[in-house]
């Protein structure tokens, strides 16, 4: 299991492209079950997920060639319909094959995705909506099993006690895209991705209305054909990019960000005392250029993570690590993932003073982070902890880096090219080398 060795204290310079938005790529990979014809996305990120995604598709029977970012997807209509429990284990997002299966072929068997270290995530919502629309739905060992002679339009209401459900979303509009006549999301989720895949849809032959909105109207179709779609840009990413920027007091220029859809954690930079300045106002506003800029010691915040446009739950750990370094007391509240802190006891071990009761963390601003061994115990929660690394006085050692890599391609190597000191080694060969070196010297 790899690990970063970080030596901090160097301010980031430079400039860096934003890949591809793992949470969009994946729901329209599955999306692409459902096409008579060949699909064409474009711009993946090259991640772990990613590959996990390919290991699904290829064994629900669907053809996949990859170039780079590229990837072509087939799916002749004669594969499986069984996303195995050994599959869905690895990704939880496996689940958005739920939708896209059963459209294509009346019925789908996903296995239940298991428990998560950020938390309850529970399916409830997606199997309401499948149930709308005129699926069963049933457990049987462990697996979800839907099934539809026809799918039928229906009004679908999908707010649950946190909000809506974004791949429930998405799972319910690849579903009603083949249902008949019209299918209404009542409190369906805002997320850009949503729109994105909506999309993609609509290139394939959909016809959708209101994807961004709480109100998304499908109009079914019968049946969908492939289409070439570029993914947009991560903007979970391009925060934490920001987010390194500001934490080393850098001067990072960002290619392809998303600035719209990263308005609330652009004003809570902007509170902080953060500037992001877009380059180029003639571009559009959903992938341009920004400039980061942070000279001085900042400012405490409040901020909330909310469902889409409201703070990202998926930049809570890192906005927080950033404000460890805030003149005073700033207080974060989690609302998605109330558990959502695995971080903290770990900021705390490199001299963070960060309090949590309950969904709030009080964060009082520190003079100054500490290297120590530190481990990642999920995907935000790591850059959380990279990003502290990056600031700290001395080394920071961030074990379990695989939770990194599932969504963010090399981090080490793109952090480096603005001038960050990341090593990548793998601690157990080291242990492995230390043990050789001591039997070769003892008598
Ligand atoms: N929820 C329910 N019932 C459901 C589904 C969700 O109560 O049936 C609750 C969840 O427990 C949570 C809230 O609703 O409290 C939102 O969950 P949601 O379903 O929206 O999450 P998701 O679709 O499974 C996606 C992202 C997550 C991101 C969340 C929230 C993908 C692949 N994953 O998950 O991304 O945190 O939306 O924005 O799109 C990440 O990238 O690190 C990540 C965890």
């Amino acid at each position: 299991m790899d690990a970063f060795r970080i030596t901090g204290g160097t301010r980031l310079s430079g400039r860096i492209r934003v890949d591809g938005s793992k949470n969009a790529a994946l729901p329209e990979m599955a999306a692409a079950l459902m096409a008579q014809t060949p699909v064409q996305l474009r711009g993946l990120p090259q991640l772990s997920d990613i590959d996990n995604m390919v290991t699904l598709m290829t064994e629900l029977g669907c053809e996949i060639e990859r170039d780079g970012e590229d990837v072509r997807i087939v799916n002749s209509g004669n594969g499986s319909w069984h996303a195995r429990y050994e599959i869905v284990k690895t990704m939880r997002a496996s689940i958005c094959v739920l939708g896209p299966l059963l459209a294509r072929y009346g019925k789908a068997r996903v296995a239940m995705p298991g428990g998560c270290a950020i938390g309850d995530r529970p399916v409830d919502l997606h199997l309401r909506g499948m149930e709308a629309l005129g699926a069963t739905v049933e457990l049987d060992g462990g697996d979800i099993v839907v099934e539809a002679k026809r799918l039928k339009g229906a009004t679908v209401f999908l707010g649950g006690p946190f909000g809506s459900t974004v791949l429930g979303t998405a799972n319910v509009m690849c579903a009603a895209t083949h249902a008949e006549g019209v299918t209404v999301i009542e409190s369906a989720a805002c997320e850009p991705e949503i729109m994105d895949l909506a999309d993609m849809l609509n290139r394939m032959g959909a016809s959708i209305t209101g994807a961004g909105t709480p109100r998304i109207t499908i109009r079914g179709k019968g049946s969908l054909q492939g289409c070439d779609h570029r993914v947009m840009p991560d903007r979970i990413v391009a925060g934490t990019i920001a987010i390194a920027s500001a934490i080393t007091n850098g001067d990072v220029i960002i290619d392809d960000f998303p600035y719209d859809h990263l308005l609330a954690v652009i004003d809570r930079l902007n509170a902080t005392g953060v500037r992001v300045h877009r380059e180029d106002e003639a571009q559009p506003a959903s992938r341009c250029t920004v400039k980061v800029t942070s000279d001085r010691r900042l400012e405490p915040v409040l901020f909330t993570t909310q469902p889409y446009p409201g703070f990202p739950t998926d930049l809570q750990a890192q906005m927080m690590t950033l404000l460890c370094f805030a003149d005073g007391n700033s207080i974060v509240t989690e609302k998605i993932f109330p558990d959502r802190f695995l971080h903290v006891s770990e900021l705390v071990r490199m001299g963070a003073k960060v309090y949590r009761q309950g969904g709030t963390v009080v964060v009082q601003g520190v003079q100054r982070l500490v290297g120590a061994p530190v481990m990642a115990s999920d995907l935000r929660g790591s850059a959380s902890l990279v990003l502290a690394g990056l600031a700290a006085e001395g080394e920071t050692t961030v074990s379990r880096i695989y939770h990194l890599d599932r969504g963010y391609c090399h981090l080490e190597t793109q952090l480096n090219s603005l001038g960050a000191q990341i090593e990548r080694f793998d601690p157990d060969a080291t242990v492995a080398a230390s043990e050789d070196k001591i039997k070769s010297t003892s008598y």
